[in-house]
């Protein structure tokens, strides 16, 4: 039978907070060098800022970038990444066991920022791992004080004479992972968070901090490890971190393209979680949801890398390059679908990464750059996810998956723009059935479908590679209607669509 639902602006979950559409840029692989940062590159700037990567990151749209990791900042000095290059020193990476040479530091990323546009903002990430307290302080006063002191006149002398304006910070990364350096107790992150926290209020009250919530839901202390952290810090931090990667499953592609069920009863527990500890403690406020990384991620391709000893403190070697498919694009569809249908409360998020490290946007060395498959359902949810997300409860058929039981075929969420016009992104997770999709429009002053766009294939295996840069890309669908209040559809098998009316 067909999936059903209705869209009436009375019914709506929030206002999409832009910083939803983040993205991460860490230390890692090929990511900065040779990602982002490559000069000598014939489209290198003056800086050795790859134009031709800039172009793509301001195509997909992203806001808030995360830096500079990840399981890197857990070893960062940021003095190091500071001052004139050839005076920065080289270092061992414990996080991904490879050699960080400093050649792109803070200022490289404030300008990296400055040059995709006004859209783009800092997410500063501190070492919470090796380090502490002062070393945060320095950061900030460094990165954020007018100047006329230590710090932020050695800001200035290194060429950077107006401050950074950093509002968003992390109080970390991922410390509930043993494999984190200087991984903590819930008990003692919870302490340190809380002690830096203050600290860092004391310079500026408005700075906006992130303390870490569990790696994924799956950790063996998820829940009780927010409960314990948020109780050190609920007045103190602004919001609480989740980490999520989905692959398939000794080949149980149903369970993956489900993936999304998992994410979300992840933030509705998290939610759960944060509020349970505000009604403890009596608190009017709310503690909103960072989900500062999130992707498809083949992480047991990297767990047989990272076991097999090959890694020997290289310079930028190719970790984590995954070369994703139609399918996980859907996937990947799915999981911007949960973020939004989650605006209310998840008001930061972060597509971990941006270039070559699990990225949309892939790069050569002296070569090209290109879209991954990924790289579309994102720049579209970037480009009209913008708004009111209104409630979608979907009538769907459904069916079975080994990992989350009776699932429904129709993952759905809609948002209405300022102007009044409504986009509906949609995934059909049949791997054999098109989906035939009614939405009954109510209270809405809509006449006509703009646009039906689809990224579906004949053969969902399908990839962009160097290769063939251009293999994969949405395609318009015909026949999609908008007739007296109903929009009818028909969604492709195993395709992810943007439905634009206006
Ligand atoms: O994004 C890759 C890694 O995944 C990050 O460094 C870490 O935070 C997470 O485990």
């Amino acid at each position: 039978h067909k999936a059903r639902f209705t869209l009436d602006p009375a019914f709506t979950v929030g206002e999409v907070n832009p910083r939803l559409f983040g993205s991460f840029v860490e230390h890692l692989g090929r990511c900065v060098y040779t990602g982002i940062f490559e000069p000598g590159h014939p489209a290198a700037d003056e800086a050795g800022l790859r134009q031709d990567v800039l172009d793509l990151v301001r195509e997909l749209g992203v806001t808030a970038i995360r830096y500079p990791g990840g399981n890197f900042v857990s070893g960062y000095k940021w003095e190091d990444s500071v001052g004139p290059v050839e005076d920065r020193p080289r270092r061992l990476d414990l996080a991904w066991r490879s050699t960080e040479t400093n050649r792109f530091g803070l200022s490289e990323y404030i300008a990296f920022l400055k040059k995709i546009g006004p859209q783009a903002e800092p997410m500063m990430a501190l070492n919470l791992g090796t380090r502490g307290v002062a070393e945060a302080l320095e950061l900030q006063e460094y990165a954020n004080h007018p100047a006329g002191t230590a710090l932020s006149d050695l800001r200035a002398a290194h060429g950077d004479k107006d401050p950074f304006g950093i509002t968003l910070w992390c109080l970390g990364n991922e410390m509930d992972g043993p494999w984190q350096t200087g991984h903590k107790t819930a008990q003692e992150y919870g302490r340190t968070a809380a002690e830096t926290a203050r600290a860092m209020r004391q310079i500026d009250p408005g700075v906006e901090l992130v303390a870490c919530g569990s790696s994924s839901q799956s950790m063996p202390t998820f829940a009780a490890w927010e409960a314990t952290v948020l109780e050190e810090t609920y007045d103190l931090v602004d919001y609480i971190s989740l980490h999520a990667y989905y692959q398939p499953e000794d080949g149980d592609l149903d369970s993956f393209l489900a993936s999304a069920v998992d994410m979300e009863s992840f933030i509705e527990n998290v939610v759960a979680t944060a509020d349970h500890i505000g009604a403890k403690l009596k608190s009017k406020k709310k503690i909103n949801l960072s989900f500062d990384e999130w992707n498809v991620w083949y992480i047991s391709q990297w767990h047989e890398i990272e076991n097999s000893g090959a890694r020997d403190w290289a310079e930028a070697p190719r970790l984590l390059e995954d070369n994703y498919s139609v399918m996980d694009a859907v996937v990947f569809g799915s999981l911007l679908i949960a973020l939004l249908r989650h605006a209310d409360r998840v008001t930061v998020a972060c597509l971990a990464q941006l270039v070559n490290v699990i990225a949309p946007i892939m790069t050569e060395p002296g070569g090209p750059a290109w879209r991954q498959t990924t790289f579309f359902p994102f720049a579209q949810a970037s480009k009209y996810g913008r708004g009111r997300v209104l409630d979608v409860r979907v009538d769907s058929p459904k069916h079975e998956t080994k990992k989350y039981g009776e699932t429904d075929l129709l993952h759905a969420t809609a948002v209405r723009a300022e102007d009044g016009t409504v986009t509906v992104f949609a995934v059909n997770r049949s791997r054999t059935d098109a989906l035939p999709l009614d939405v009954a429009l109510s209270g809405l002053d809509l006449t006509r479908v703009v646009e039906h766009s689809a990224l579906a294939d004949a053969d969902p295996d399908a990839r962009n590679t160097l290769d063939d840069p251009e293999r994969v890309a949405p395609h318009p669908v015909d026949g999609t209607a908008l007739r007296d209040g109903t929009l009818s559809a028909v969604l492709e098998p195993l395709s992810w669509n943007v439905i634009r009316l206006a």
